[in-house]
């Protein structure tokens, strides 16, 4: 492997990659501060811990929230088998535009509100887990129920939505829709964060 200075030329690739990813999301955050929800991407502290509880197995399809430059979205593809269905959604058409071009196979869609509807077009009527990075918290209450309903009726019985958030104002809203709700707190994230790992009620 050439070296370049003080780098090797793949390390000099994944250095110059993430400062373009913390470029892209930093100009998204300050056009739309409150839907972009945090100013750079999610550590890999935060984002194994967000893998960690999901049983990748036997996991016949997953739906990721909030995909942003795909930090998360990486790391799912990394680990999901190779019949996993892995759908995505982000409401930033820069984002979206971004992810399409790193992963042009992989079905993307805008508005998380739609759960539901994008999921039907794709044949699948329920999925196994659902990943969620959107700023629940920053959202309108009506507009976080109406998501949260999506996400549940999203979900296979007993199937698992993991959440992160910035503190844990969702507990109470989450208590009351999941049978089970397990939280974590991930301090090596800007900003410090919280994890749900939510189980669905077995209908
Ligand atoms: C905190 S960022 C997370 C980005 C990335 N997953 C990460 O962990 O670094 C939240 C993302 O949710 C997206 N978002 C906000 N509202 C959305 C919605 N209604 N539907 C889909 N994506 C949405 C934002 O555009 C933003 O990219």
């Amino acid at each position: 492997m050439q070296n370049v200075g003080l780098f090797s030329q793949e390390g000099l690739i994944i250095l110059v990659n993430s400062l373009k990813q913390r470029l892209i999301f930093l100009s998204r955050f300050l056009y739309s501060p409150k839907t972009i929800g945090s100013i750079t991407p999610s550590s890999k502290h935060l984002v194994h811990a967000l893998m960690n509880p999901i049983p990748w197995h036997n996991l016949k399809s997953i739906v990721e929230l909030g995909s942003g430059t795909g930090i998360v979205t990486h790391e799912i593809l990394q680990r999901a088998p190779s019949d996993c269905h892995v759908v995505l959604f982000e409401q930033d058409q820069a984002l979206r535009q971004y992810l399409h071009h790193r992963y042009p196979h992989i079905s993307l869609f805008s508005d998380a509100q739609y759960l539901t509807q994008k999921l039907k077009q794709l044949q699948l009527k329920q999925v196994d887990c659902i990943v969620s990075c959107l700023p629940l918290t920053n959202f309108h209450p009506s507009l976080r129920a109406d998501i949260l309903n999506e996400i549940q009726n999203a979900l296979t019985p007993n199937g698992l939505y993991i959440q992160y958030q910035y503190s844990l104002h969702l507990k109470k809203w989450l208590e009351v829709r999941f049978s089970s709700v397990n939280i974590r707190f991930i301090p090596l994230n800007i900003p410090p964060s919280f994890i749900f790992i939510c189980k669905n009620f077995i209908q």
